[in-house]
């Protein structure tokens, strides 16, 4: 500071003029600490919005404001990726400043530095008091993106939910708490804005009233970003101990940036501990948004439960998920206003946020999820089911600490031909199922994390990624499935476009054909069922022998196959460009997807 230079230079011979300069730069940088001070207090309790409304008595204040910008909070990232100039500038004079005008003291004396508002468990209640109340007109959403207003950048939420597995939050305070409240979010990388939860708490006499309590959160990034501006987060809010209602856990959540501004999201919060239930059914499906138009989605076999999310989807698919939903089979949760530009802003329509929500929601009703794409599947090779199979994992080994299984992937190119046995089909949706189709696969599988898939226990993860588990409850970890237990199906076109990839080694591979008969009659079935009524297209007809295929699969062993000696083509580089490529192209195969036969549709209907 200025004021340094009064010890230097030529007054030596006058302590007098000396001590009165000291002084004076004490005083100068007292007064400094405390219009600084000010601002940030401004900033956070008494501005309204950015607009520059001014509330009561703070008019004057806010016309200071104007113009001036705090620079990035310091924030504490819980992730690597998170780079150093995230922590410059403030960390610490921003807290203790902060503390001391909170407490009311006249700054000055170090001693009395209080904790910054953000480090308490909560607000105080004198401050609670004056925030805005609740508007009991603002919608309580469970799945909807929605904005977090007076932000710099983009910030949106989508649900909640409480968990008390561990403090999610890392702080000490958080770890004696009840738990925390997780929201799926999605913000800038790096850096992200501070936020602070409002928690609602439903009062017991029915008052039309709702308690609050406010608690900085803390926003812990989704480690698959790709390095985009933008991704999917957790906005972690640690629940005080005290509560002011019978209630422990909130009703509902509202993030926002500014503590003056009404909120403008008002989210349910889901996995409270009255709507647990003891009795988990097995195996569930998450699948990534759909943002593309699935017009041609021939039959979507029902799986136990699938959980997609709902871009952009076509009418017919749209009409056929609807029929499913009907059923409690599929659930299909919007997916829209995420204003964010895919890939170029974060990754997949927010893929990561998508899994993480399904994880969560899924969390207390399934004992396993899956968490593939509409063209994978994850088929068991000796076991009917994918949880006949589990079992008998967990009959051999030890399978206490999996909390995940992972399975690897297998490529069934499109652009290979069909299996000669598809013209011995007896319907048109038969010889249209896609696993009967094309059972000629890529001989070598990628390793495990690469393109591979897998179920979790959801009680076991924090963090779920797209090819494995970020983070596990602590003590939990994943099992590398063998290959010749179970595999990925993948069905797809070649990855890096055009036709080179089947030039790769290729093995013919049935394993699915163990589900034909079940699948065509159900697929059938609901296909007659939905013709009409979603203007299914016309499929094509079942394909007859043509001479192209010399021998005649009638009648003969499944060992039949074309015996093409394919030149092995291994490219080498082609493992690490690849999931730079990935989901890109996975998008407009879906015109070409015919199924969600997942067998976990089986698993289920048989155990019942
Ligand atoms: C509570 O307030 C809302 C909005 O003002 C109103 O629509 C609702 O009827 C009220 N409920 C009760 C129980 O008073
Ligand atoms: C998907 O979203 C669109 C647009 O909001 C809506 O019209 C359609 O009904 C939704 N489809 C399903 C299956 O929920
Ligand atoms: C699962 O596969 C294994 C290995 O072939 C077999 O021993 C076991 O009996 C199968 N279990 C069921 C329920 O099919
Ligand atoms: C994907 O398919 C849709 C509908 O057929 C088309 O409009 C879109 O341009 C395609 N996108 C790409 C990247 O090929």
């Amino acid at each position: 500071m200025g004021g340094r230079r009064a010890g230097s230079g030529g007054s030596r011979a006058n302590a007098g003029v000396l001590k009165e300069r000291a002084n004076m730069s004490f005083m100068l940088v007292v007064m400094f600490f405390a219009v600084f001070g000010l601002i940030v207090l401004t900033e956070i309790f008494l501005i309204d919005e950015r607009r520059g409304v001014s509330v009561g008595g703070t008019g004057v204040l806010g016309g200071h404001r104007s113009g001036h910008r705090l620079p990035a909070a310091p924030d504490r990232p819980d992730y690597g990726e998170v780079g150093a100039e995230d922590y410059a500038g403030l960390k610490g004079s921003f807290d203790e400043h902060v503390g001391l005008l909170v407490r009311g003291e006249d700054g000055g004396q170090k001693t009395a530095i209080h904790p910054d508002p953000r480090g308490l468990p909560s607000l105080p209640p004198s401050l609670e008091a004056r925030l805005p109340q609740l508007d009991q007109n603002l919608k309580v959403t469970h799945a909807e993106w929605l904005p977090v207003t007076n932000t710099r950048f983009k910030f949106f939420v989508y649900s909640a939910y409480f968990d008390d597995r561990v403090s999610g939050a890392g702080s000490p305070a958080a770890a004696k708490s009840l738990g925390v409240v997780r929201v799926i979010s999605a913000t800038k990388t790096r850096g992200p804005e501070r936020v602070w939860c409002r928690l609602w708490y439903r009062q017991q006499n029915g008052a039309n009233v709702t308690a609050s309590v406010t608690v900085a959160a803390k926003v812990k990034v989704i480690r698959e970003n790709w390095n985009l501006k933008y991704s999917a987060c957790f906005v972690i809010c640690p629940l005080p101990k005290e509560s002011p209602t019978a209630d422990k856990v909130p009703e509902a959540v509202s993030v926002v940036a500014r503590l003056r501004a009404a909120p403008t999201n008002r989210i349910l919060v889901q996995n409270r501990l009255e709507s647990r239930t003891n009795d988990k059914e097995a195996l569930a499906v998450c699948v990534k948004p759909l943002h593309y138009y699935y017009n041609r989605l021939h039959r979507l076999l029902g799986a136990t439960h699938v959980t997609l999310y709902n871009d952009t989807v076509g009418a017919a698919a749209g009409c056929a998920l609807k029929y499913y939903e009907s059923k409690d089979l599929v659930t299909v949760l919007p997916w829209h206003h995420l204003d964010m530009i895919s890939q170029r802003e974060i990754r997949t329509e927010g893929l990561f946020a998508a899994l993480n929500d399904c994880l969560y929601r899924s969390m207390y009703k399934y004992e396993y999820v899956a968490l593939v794409d509409l063209d994978e599947y994850i088929i068991p090779r000796h076991n009917d089911t994918i949880i006949d199979l589990l079992r008998w994992m967990g009959n051999r080994i030890n399978i206490k600490s999996t909390g995940a299984f992972s399975f690897q992937n297998a490529f069934f190119y499109l652009q290979w031909a069909d299996d000669p046995f598809v013209v011995t089909s007896r319907t048109p949706t038969e010889a249209g199922l896609i696993t009967l189709r094309k059972t000629r696969r890529r001989t070598k599988l990628h390793p495990h994390k690469q393109r591979s898939k897998y179920i979790c226990k959801p009680q076991d993860v924090v963090e779920a990624g797209n090819h494995f588990v970020w983070e596990f409850i602590p003590g939990h970890g994943t099992l590398n499935v063998p290959s010749d237990a179970a595999i990925l199906h993948h069905y797809r076109v070649c990855e890096f476009g055009g036709d080179d990839c089947i030039k790769t080694q290729s093995t013919v591979d049935r394993t699915a054909y163990k589900y034909k008969d079940r699948l065509a009659a159900s697929v059938d079935r609901t296909w007659t069922e939905l013709r009409a009524e979603c203007s299914l297209p016309e499929l094509d007809p079942v394909p007859v022998l043509t001479p192209r295929i010399k021998v005649s699969p009638l009648g003969k062993s499944v060992e039949v196959e074309v015996e093409e000696e394919e030149v092995e083509v291994e490219v080498e580089e082609e493992e690490e460009k690849e999931d730079d490529k990935e989901e890109e192209e996975d998008h407009n195969t879906s015109s070409r997807i015919d199924t969600l036969a997942d067998e976990s549709r089986m698993s289920l209907r048989r155990r019942r």
